[in-house]
């Protein structure tokens, strides 16, 4: 794998919070980004942003709860210039509302498709293109979330963590071919969509100091980067305290109403 910076990036999720973010911290001269997003309003203007910077910009407005038509666009994506990194940032917050004993089936279902199938496709569809040419880097986003079975995001921790076990055996399987795939499982993050998640967000940190957390993780090429610290701790509580104990705190995390 080369060690220079990426110069063709793709970012899935860049219209908003921590994609945005990311977009922001790579734009510059010799930089082309691809910035993808549904929000046409939004997008362009992370765009322009980036464009003043110094990057080279390109935007594409794509539905991934379509798996079909997001494997097909990173494929054209890639054959008009090999990506040299893809961070796959997009995906669904929780979807249970207020007083819901469990969440809605289809937004269970939907979540899945954004959260974890359309990422896992993408990246299995680019891991595949990029082995071919013995280099390029992925970026899983998961969650600390997807550490631990909260009863009130069953379908968000679900889903993280099923991306997370799947970046761990994707980055096994293509590692000897020059890809390297990293998987990060951030805490809260003070996005619009972090702001919506219940009950009190200690650590919760800035887009931009996420964005810049992830960037150093690719450049060290760090198989996992959990942050902040806190959430290390936490995922070790979690894998040691008895079953019973467990699912007693998490009993205790849930919001009052839920
Ligand atoms: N915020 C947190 O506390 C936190 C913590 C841990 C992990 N994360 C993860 O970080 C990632 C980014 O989250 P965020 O907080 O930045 O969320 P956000 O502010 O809501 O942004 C989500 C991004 O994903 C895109 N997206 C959502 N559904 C999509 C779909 N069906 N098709 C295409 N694009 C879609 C959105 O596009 P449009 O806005 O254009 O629709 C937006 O660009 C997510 O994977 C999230 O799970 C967040």
């Amino acid at each position: 794998m080369k060690a220079q910076l990426p110069n063709r990036i793709l970012i899935t999720g860049a219209s908003n919070g921590l994609g945005a973010a990311l977009a922001r911290h790579y734009a510059a001269p010799g930089r082309t980004l691809i910035l993808w997003g549904r929000d046409h309003q939004r997008l362009h203007a992370v765009a322009t942003g980036c464009r003043e910077a110094g990057a080279q910009v390109a935007v594409r407005s794509l539905d991934l709860s379509d798996s079909t038509a997001a494997i097909a666009a990173i494929e054209q994506e890639d054959e008009a210039g090999a990506i040299e990194l893809a961070l796959l940032v997009a995906g669904m917050g929780d979807t249970q509302a207020p007083g819901d004993l469990v969440e809605d089936a289809a937004q269970v279902a939907r979540l899945g498709l954004v959260n974890f199938v359309a990422a896992a496709a993408m990246a299995a569809a680019l891991a595949n293109r990029m082995a071919r040419r013995g280099d390029g880097r992925i970026v899983l986003v998961g969650s600390a979330a997807g550490f631990h079975a909260l009863p009130f995001a069953a379908a968000y921790a679900g889903s993280k963590a099923g991306i997370a076990q799947f970046a761990q055996a994707l980055r096994l399987g293509v590692k000897r071919h020059g890809v390297q795939v990293t998987l990060v499982s951030p805490g809260f993050i003070d996005t619009p969509a972090g702001r919506k998640a219940p009950g009190p967000r200690p650590f919760s940190l800035q887009p931009s100091d996420a964005a810049a957390r992830i960037a150093r993780a690719v450049a060290r090429g760090q198989a996992h980067a959990i942050f902040p610290w806190p959430f290390i701790l936490l995922r070790w509580l979690d894998r040691l305290l008895p079953r019973m104990l467990r699912d007693r705190l998490m009993l205790a995390l849930t919001p009052p109403g839920d």
